[in-house]
């Protein structure tokens, strides 16, 4: 059986894991528990991108040998994708001598669609970046951050011809053969599409030294893009390796920022490469903090471990998988978060308790799982609206709740016991069906519902399952 493959942007190593990092991993992990579910088997690839002039200089300024730095952020992001109980199969770092040698490789069977160029602009050294005409003029000459003039600077680099693969990317993506959810974003890189350029792949090796060496040319390294997007082969054993046993990927998942190189850029080197594209194109939007963008100069950054110290991991998927949208922009206030804390303790703690203290006193026995089709929420989940399935079993949740008042088992327990047994064991299986889908978004609490009402005698948990503050 061909094997399915998710895959996560790989994040820059410049810094501590943050907040947004957070949706890439979320997504594709509960992604990947619902095709197991539906008995598939998934790979999940997880990454650092260690390459380029940023991570370089910060390593730099720290006194820190580069490879030091990016070997002890590429343990953090480890740390992190585990604290998120996220579990991923392969695990790829850019500056893993496999991924350079393949990168390489790959680099050299795109030859025939790579030329060198120059090119002439206004180039800002503090920023070591060029600036559109339009920006120089805006700033009238003069960089903003830098306070320094614009200099002109020609240099030479290495193109890849995105215009030999224009059209069939755009045929690939009209027709869904390289699916872009959501739609909007679909049609918005398509507008992009129309006049995207060649791309610069390459880069002086005087100006960024931490990167890999173009084949044949040791005075040029590779752009950071080309680096970054070959991991999702490179990881698999590409080109060493045959790889159509799991390429190409079921799902990729991006943010919306990065859309335009996972739809551009990386379906013209897997053109050039005769591979097939992948499948689809998962872009999520962005986390904001009290509705900006977090950002270090606004000082609101967010720091994960902060949240996650608060009420550990279940309320932390908890809101991000269902109070956060899959597709559109998401806020995070520490008021919302307590509010969807209570939420969680009120609707499912209290369920879980109450349930398990009537069945108890009624000396249930715990029950199996029932398999129950639910084609709402496979539709939901199929179409990504990840946070929309998540509310149907939220609303089963509910319901289970009013069902507990309105039948009152314990009052009927006092004239007709075996009705009262009837009605708890219903309750039972029902809320053990739900849970069994739950487990995709909150694995840790589903298995220990499960075996609360699975076990040979249902108890209540010692302490609620989400104490109040
Ligand atoms: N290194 C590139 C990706 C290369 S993939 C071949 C990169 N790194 S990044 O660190 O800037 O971003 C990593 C991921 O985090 C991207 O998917 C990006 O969209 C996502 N996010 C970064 N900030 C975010 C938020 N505030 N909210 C949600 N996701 C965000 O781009």
């Amino acid at each position: 059986m061909k094997e399915s493959y998710i895959t996560t942007a790989i994040p820059y190593v410049n810094g501590n894991p943050h907040l947004g990092h957070a949706m890439d991993y979320l997504l594709a992990d509960t992604l990947r528990r619902y095709m197991m579910y539906c008995g598939k088997k998934v790979r999940l690839q997880a990454g650092t991108d260690e390459h380029g002039n940023k991570i370089f200089k910060k390593a730099a300024e720290l006194g820190i040998p580069t490879q030091d730095f990016v070997d002890q952020n590429a343990a953090k992001f480890q740390d992190f994708i585990h604290s998120l109980g996220v579990e991923y199969t392969d695990f790829v770092r850019t500056t893993n001598p496999d991924h350079e040698n393949r990168c390489q490789e790959i680099w050299k069977r795109l030859s025939d669609h790579i030329y060198k160029d120059s090119y002439e602009g206004w180039y800002c050294e503090g920023c070591e970046n060029f600036v559109t005409d339009k920006e120089h003029d805006e700033n009238d000459g003069i960089c903003p951050d830098h306070k320094k003039p614009y200099i002109k600077l020609s240099e030479e680099n290495y193109y890849l011809r995105i215009s030999d693969f224009k059209d069939r990317i755009r045929t690939a993506i009209e027709s869904d053969e390289l699916k872009i959810t959501p739609t909007f974003r679909k049609k918005e890189f398509l507008n992009l599409l129309k006049d995207m350029p060649d791309v610069s792949i390459s880069r002086p090796k005087e100006q960024v030294e931490w990167g890999i060496p173009v084949p044949g040319d040791e005075s040029q390294v590779m752009y950071v893009w080309i680096d970054a997007l070959a991991n999702y082969i490179t990881i698999l054993g590409y080109p060493d390796e045959d790889i159509s046993d799991i390429w190409p990927a079921d799902t990729q998942v991006v943010g919306k920022d990065i859309l335009r190189f996972h739809a551009g850029i990386w379906p013209a080197m897997l053109m050039g490469l005769d591979l097939p594209l992948s499948h689809n194109l998962l872009a999520h939007g962005f986390i904001t903090v009290n509705g900006e963008k977090m950002s270090k100069s606004i000082g609101n950054v967010v720091d994960p471990q902060e949240i996650l110290a608060k009420h550990g991991l279940t309320p932390f998927r908890y809101y991000f998988l269902r109070h956060a949208s899959t597709t559109e922009d998401s806020d995070f206030t520490w008021d919302k978060y307590e509010a969807s804390y209570n939420e969680l303790a009120n609707d499912l703690g209290n369920l879980v308790q109450r349930l398990a203290t009537l069945c108890k006193k009624n000396a249930i026995t715990g029950r199996k799982i029932t398999k129950v089709a639910n084609a709402d929420f496979d539709s939901r989940m199929q179409k990504y609206e990840f946070n929309f399935a998540f509310d149907i079993l939220w609303d089963g949740i509910s319901e289970l709740n009013k069902r507990i008042d309105t039948e009152k088992p314990w009052a009927v327990a006092k004239e007709d016991p075996a009705k009262a047994k009837d009605i708890l064991e219903k309750l039972v299986d029902d809320l053990l069906t739900i849970n069994d889908r739950l487990a995709l978004f909150l694995p840790d609490c589903a298995k220990q519902i499960e075996e609360i009402f699975t076990a040979s005698e249902i108890t209540p948990p010692a302490t609620p399952l989400f104490p109040k503050n």
